[in-house]
């Protein structure tokens, strides 16, 4: 059995399609919720199938060893981050050596870096008059948005498309990928 720690900020659409993929595999488990929002809507997703929540209302926590020796003790083999905006501390990293994954929206090394998520990457890409965008997928470091990279895909920016449009686009490529990519670093660990 393997473990999977999501950790998310926000609405948890990604979490959901996760959780969504293991419900009908008995090899991996989704044990955690992770969030540093207590009004998060991913909460209430987690809520509803079940799944343990955990608030981790600062930094500071998120960087505690109380928090680093909790998942652990809950076996997590992989985090998953899902949205999530804090920066994830060394000491974490430390515990969960190539064990912790993001995906961003945009083809990194363009667009990221702190203050870089959500509708923000999407209006800076369009703005640029970029062709194409798409999403990345990579193990986390002490930097945000820094580490080797899992798997990129991309798509097409189209004339007329506004950020919220090329959000749409994006949010179905994570959706499609995102799973398919956990299950295959799963199967590595
Ligand atoms: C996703 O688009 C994810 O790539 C992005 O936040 C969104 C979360 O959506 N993450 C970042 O921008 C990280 N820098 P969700 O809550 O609906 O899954």
């Amino acid at each position: 059995m393997k473990r999977i720690a999501i950790f998310a900020s926000g609405s948890g659409s990604n979490a959901e399609k996760i959780i969504e993929r293991f419900a009908i595999n008995p090899n991996v488990e989704i044990s955690l919720i992770v969030s540093n929002k207590a009004d998060a809507y991913v909460l209430k997703r987690a809520q509803n199938y079940n799944i343990e929540t955990r608030l981790v209302p600062s930094k500071k926590v998120l960087g505690s060893l109380e928090f680093a020796e909790y998942l652990q003790e809950k076996e997590i083999d992989l985090i998953v981050l899902a949205g999530f905006l804090l920066l994830i501390p060394s000491l974490l990293i430390s515990y969960f050596p190539d064990r912790i994954i993001n995906i961003h929206p945009a083809l990194l090394p363009k667009y990221g870096g702190k203050g870089m998520y959500g509708m923000h990457v999407h209006t800076a890409v369009v703005k640029n008059r970029d062709k194409e965008s798409g999403i990345t997928i990579h193990y986390v470091n002490e930097k945000y948005d820094d580490g080797k990279h899992i798997l990129q895909v991309t798509c097409a920016i189209e004339k007329d498309d506004d950020p919220k449009i090329l959000s749409e686009k994006i949010q179905k490529l994570e959706h499609l990928h995102y799973p398919i990519a956990i299950e295959k670093v799963l199967a590595e660990l």
